[in-house]
């Protein structure tokens, strides 16, 4: 029996992580969980899966979520305390929050010794040096739920690293892969939350569509599989593939499956092992073509935004990421037009003087720099 801790439990990956529990009661068990917001839906979920502690990010909601669980056997304890990622007898923390917002619980995870199931990308980009020192240090391990990474890393199994020659990580591009400039030039909320593939979170979906998505992910892989490892994004509409790795004998493995979460995310909790999953399987005869096309870094700035914040370093990746999640909230409160997402994260990012990232207050330092110079020059400029 694995005992998790499941941190974001309302959001698409925590309640994709549930029906993963729940398909398999006798393998894992939920002991903490977290939540933002959504009052309503935790309180559903305490009641179903019963865990000993529980925490609500809004402090303004947590009466009432007491009120709600005061039936049950379970512990409201502050966030601030982080005792959902350190629960001494938890195995597996898996983080499905959304944003720099996970950055905090994953570390304490870590500290704690807790391996770390990760679909918090944004952990990663900002903070990617310090958190593989910190599990470096408490020999815990990082295991990608990211779909894409998830392939890699399941590519990678009995492999040597040394022998990547390099990583492919495909992307769907979004609602928008065909649009020509023009037509990008009017783009909705309502347009831009319509993703082809996948059923996910609001911000990833804006992420996806502006391929900012695969932008943070190619950080994130550099990351986790070597920062002088070659990363090749390739548009593969279908997101069947979900990523390869060349290796330098020129063979290529890839990782194949229809797009749905609980697969790797179950991966994740099973590692090294797997488990029978009663889950649809992929028909290769009905499948129809797979396609494969060069990204257009014209269409989808963002993309090279975030590869030049990695090269760039220190505090920039951290800038990005908090750009992003600032342009992309206004944008979905209507207050800048879709293509001023790519405009505004690089006027930040020209505005910023990089620093070195010590400690993880450098990292929160940075990010609230980021967040008011974004809601700044949105002002002055909107
Ligand atoms: N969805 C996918 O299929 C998918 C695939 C790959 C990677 N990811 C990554 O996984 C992460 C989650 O994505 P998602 O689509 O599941 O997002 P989502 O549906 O928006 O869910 C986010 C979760 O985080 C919680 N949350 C928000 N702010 C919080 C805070 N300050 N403290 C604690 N919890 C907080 C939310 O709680 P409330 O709802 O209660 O406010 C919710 O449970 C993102 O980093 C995303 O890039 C997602």
């Amino acid at each position: 029996m694995k005992k998790i801790s499941l941190l974001g439990s309302t959001g698409s990956i925590g309640v994709n992580t549930l029906d993963v529990v729940e398909r398999n009661p006798e393998s894992f068990q939920v002991l903490a969980m977290s939540a933002g917001s959504n009052v309503d839906l935790f309180a559903e979920q305490i009641r179903k899966f019963k865990p000993k502690i529980a925490s609500l990010f809004d402090t303004t909601k947590v009466a009432t979520l007491k009120e709600r669980v005061a039936d049950l056997d379970v512990e409201i304890v502050p966030v601030e305390e982080g005792a959902v990622a350190t629960l001494p007898e938890v195995d597996v923390v898996v983080s499905g929050v959304v944003g720099s917002a996970g950055l905090v619980p994953a570390m304490q995870a870590l500290k704690a010794g807790k391996n770390l199931a990760l679909a918090n990308k944004e952990t990663l980009v900002i903070a990617g040096e310090l958190v593989l020192k910190e599990a470096e240090k408490t020999n815990s391990q990082i295991i990608p739920i990211d779909s894409e990474h998830s392939a890699i890393f399941q590519a990678l199994n009995g492999e040597k690293k040394e022998r990547i020659k390099k990583i492919i990580l495909t992307a769907s591009g979004g609602p928008f892969r065909t649009y020509s400039l023009e037509q990008m030039e009017s783009i909705t909320v309502k347009d831009a939350l319509k993703h082809p593939n996948w059923d996910m979170g609001a911000k990833i979906t804006i992420d996806s569509s502006t391929m900012m998505n695969k932008g943070l992910e190619y950080i994130e892989a550099k990351w986790l599989f070597g920062l002088d490892t070659p990363v090749e994004i390739i548009v593969h509409a279908q997101s069947i593939i979900h990523s390869m790795i060349e290796f330098v004998d020129t063979s290529i493995m890839a990782q194949l499956g229809l797009p749905d979460m609980r697969v790797p995310i179950a991966y994740a909790l099973t590692y090294p092992d797997r488990f029978e999953c009663d889950l649809p399987s992929l028909d290769l005869a009905t499948m129809g073509d797979l396609t494969f096309e060069a990204p257009d870094f014209e269409r989808f700035p963002c993309l090279q935004l975030a590869i030049d914040a990695l090269e760039t370093g220190q505090t920039m990746p951290a800038i990005l990421n908090a750009a992003n999640e600032v342009a992309v909230q206004a944008f979905l409160d209507e207050l800048i037009p879709y293509k001023d997402i790519a405009e505004i994260i690089r006027m930040v990012m020209h505005n910023h003087r990089p620093s070195p990232l010590n400690d993880l207050q450098d990292v929160l330092n940075a990010d609230q720099w980021a967040r008011e110079e974004t809601t700044k020059l949105i002002t002055v400029t909107h």
